[in-house]
């Protein structure tokens, strides 16, 4: 395990513990311990009977046959046999049932341009959209790139697809335009959906420029579908004569009338590129049925959802939260909730609190890495607005620490809120260890206990049940990946190969304390988690290597106080090369273009050579106790001592 996961073995002298306010508890859709237990005991007992009854909920165009089909694991398939749209459980189903006045999205740009939808508007200008894109010729299980910033027509653009069956890939629109060009040849889009530009921290971002520079080799792309921003915003786009369309060319004359598509529950619905220990991402597979069922269950009990509140994500769309509790899991649930397009520091650090008081917001779900920002920027800031509407906290993406979840619940949550600290990943595709906020006593840095289904287990390599470990999930639950795209056996090593196929393997440590409850030690692999992104080692060590001057380098984390991981490289620079400032910025020039500006590492080290083991593996562990300034552990299968010192000495120098 790495240093990082040390460092939060620390919190096992955190013993504080918050009995959830019987306030909350008393309206809550679940509460009281036995409760939960019961209803977990039954659906761990038998899973299909459960996940049965709450797939009822939901609309079905033909009832499944089978709830689960286990033959071919880990192909896992979901309410065999049955039809249903996604769309259609998030917008239709409350027009129909008299829901459709109440407001879906609260709107707010970042310079301040608002809008409003109701669930009916919003359903109107989905059903526009998805006859666009069935007048570009975008047919059920096409695959379509959407790269746009945090506006309505995101959501807008997400459920057309889901409409009329085709498979969205979001790409954030942070990612740059060789991450574009990547993920639209691995996945074959026909179609990218693209903005003028989108603000933030009071810049605009050239949207269009940035798809034109990626998909300008991409064969299978037909048509780039460009939305204008609006307001104020003004940016010149190049419009490529048959393949660009503006979005209200197309638009105009679409008819408001689109039947949603009856899916069967296994036909794909996303793919979310997300990054592993090689240099490429993985195009995350998930399905119709399971995922809504999951997403749907997931945020109604997690976050408590009720008819009266106003739910706000931070989270862009761009990323598998966005997805899961913007987009698919609480507007099923038929909430209302902000959607805010800029930065949380823009036009100051006040924004979030002026936004929570403006909308009084209920529900707040965010990451540690923002709290830790805001802990930063200072109290002052909150305590001037009007918090009081908030009535439930929730935090994401990384392992909390304590501090940050005190001051959370102290200065944010006036005492009075639950904190839900949400444990999932990409592939999990909905929350999978989290308290309930009307059940659960929390503790600072821990996500306690399992969801509804999930059985998770804490094991050593070998598959021993331990205290502290390797996280595990034994069961196959509705929002599990399916696949990873156009890689089986990628997805059958990366996932299922630790225990011989026995348990799901997400990549985190964990340890179980003497309640049962479950905290998150952080990634076991070389994967690193900055700011709740997640960025592979391999991925900058292969942008790297692609320099002439470049020999080899490897890529680490290391503990940050604010993203709670940071990057720092050791590069080997070639004898010939200079190793100067000008080398350091056209290495971060190189990855800005080949991932994007937020994968920037903290440091780049220069080095002769790296501390390699006799057969030639690249010492990572003692890369890592450089970067941290410890003492340095076992050198004596190093092949060469000196070198440890030398890169010691130069990172001493560096932090002086
Ligand atoms: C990885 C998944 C899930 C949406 C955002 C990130 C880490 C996530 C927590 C948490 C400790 C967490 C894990 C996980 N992680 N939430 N509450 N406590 N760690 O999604 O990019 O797929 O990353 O984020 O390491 O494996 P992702």
């Amino acid at each position: 395990m790495s240093d990082q996961n040390e460092a939060y073995q620390s919190y096992s002298h955190e013993h504080r513990k918050f009995a959830p306010p019987a306030a909350f508890s008393k309206g809550a859709h679940i509460f009281g311990m036995e409760t939960y237990q019961a209803e977990y005991d039954r659906s761990i007992a038998d899973p299909e009977k459960y996940w049965g009854e709450v797939a009822e909920d939901l609309h079905w165009f033909k009832k499944w046959d089978q709830t689960l089909d286990a033959s071919e694991a880990p192909f896992f398939k979901w309410f065999v046999g049955g039809k249903t749209n996604l769309a259609y459980n998030c917008l239709d189903r409350h027009v129909a049932e008299g829901r459709g006045e109440t407001p879906a999205l609260l709107w707010e740009g970042e310079p301040g341009d608002r809008r409003q939808l109701t669930y009916r508007e919003l359903l109107k200008e989905v059903c526009h959209f998805a006859n666009a894109l069935k007048g570009l010729g975008i047919k059920k299980g096409d695959r379509v790139a959407i790269y746009l910033p945090m506006i309505p027509d995101l959501a807008v653009a997400v459920l057309a697809c889901a409409r009329i069956g085709a498979v969205h890939t979001v790409i954030f629109a942070g990612f740059s335009a060789d991450s574009i060009r990547d993920r639209v040849d691995d996945c074959g889009a026909k179609l990218i959906i693209t903005a003028d530009g989108g603000y933030r921290r009071g810049k605009v971002l050239a949207l269009k420029a940035i798809v034109d520079e990626g998909i300008a080799d991409c064969s299978s792309i037909e048509a780039v579908l460009v939305i204008r921003r609006g307001g104020a915003l003004s940016v010149e786009c190049a419009m490529q004569a048959g393949r660009d369309h503006w979005a209200e060319d197309v638009l105009e004359g679409t008819s408001p009338d689109c039947p949603a598509e009856e899916l069967d529950a296994e036909d794909l619905l996303f793919l979310l590129y997300t990054s592993g220990t090689t240099g490429k991402p993985k195009g995350i597979m998930h399905t119709t049925g399971g995922y809504m069922v999951y997403t749907y269950l997931t945020a109604k009990y997690i976050f408590d959802l009720q008819a009266n509140d106003v739910y706000w994500c931070t989270a862009d769309v761009g990323w598998i939260t966005g997805h899961s509790y913007i987009i698919y899991g609480p507007m099923q649930n038929g909430v209302t909730q902000v959607m805010y397009e800029g930065a949380p520091d823009f036009p100051d650090y006040g924004r979030f609190w002026e936004i929570v008081e403006r909308y009084k917001v209920t529900t707040f779900y965010t990451a540690p890495t923002a709290i830790r920002a805001f802990m930063k920027w200072g109290d002052e800031w909150l305590t001037k607005r009007d918090l009081s509407s908030l009535r439930l906290l929730g935090t994401v993406g990384e392992p909390i620490n304590p501090e940050a979840w005190i001051w959370y619940h102290a200065v944010v949550g006036g005492e009075r809120c639950p904190i839900v600290d949400t444990w999932w990943q990409t592939e999990t595709g909905g929350i999978m260890l989290s308290p309930l906020p009307g059940v659960t006593p929390t503790k600072p840095g821990c996500a306690t206990l399992p969801f509804f289904g999930i059985e998770p287990a804490v094991l050593t390599e070998e598959g021993d049940p331990a205290d502290a470990g390797l996280l595990a999930i034994r069961k196959p639950w509705p929002g599990i990946l399916r696949g990873i795209y156009g890689d089986a056996q990628r997805f059958k090593e990366t996932y299922w190969c630790k225990w011989k196929g026995a348990h799901y393997f997400p990549g985190d440590g964990a340890r179980i304390d003497e309640d049962g409850y479950f905290w998150i030690l952080g990634r076991v692999d070389d994967v690193v988690n900055v700011s709740g992104h997640r960025i592979g080692t391999a991925e900058l060590e292969s942008v790297f290597v692609e320099h002439p001057s470049v020999v080899e380098s490897a890529v680490i984390g290391v503990p940050h106080e604010i993203k709670g991981q940071g990057l720092v490289a050791f590069v080997t620079v070639k004898m010939s090369a200079k190793h100067d400032e000008a080398l350091k910025k056209e290495l971060v020039t190189m990855v800005d273009k080949a991932i994007g500006k937020f994968a920037r590492p903290e440091r780049i080290l220069f080095s002769s050579d790296l501390p390699k083991t006799r057969s030639g593996k690249i010492m990572r562990r003692l890369l890592r106790d450089i970067a941290e300034g410890k003492a340095l552990g076992n050198t004596t299968t190093l092949a060469d001592p000196s070198i440890v010192e030398q890169l010691q000495k130069q990172y001493a120098d560096g932090t002086k």
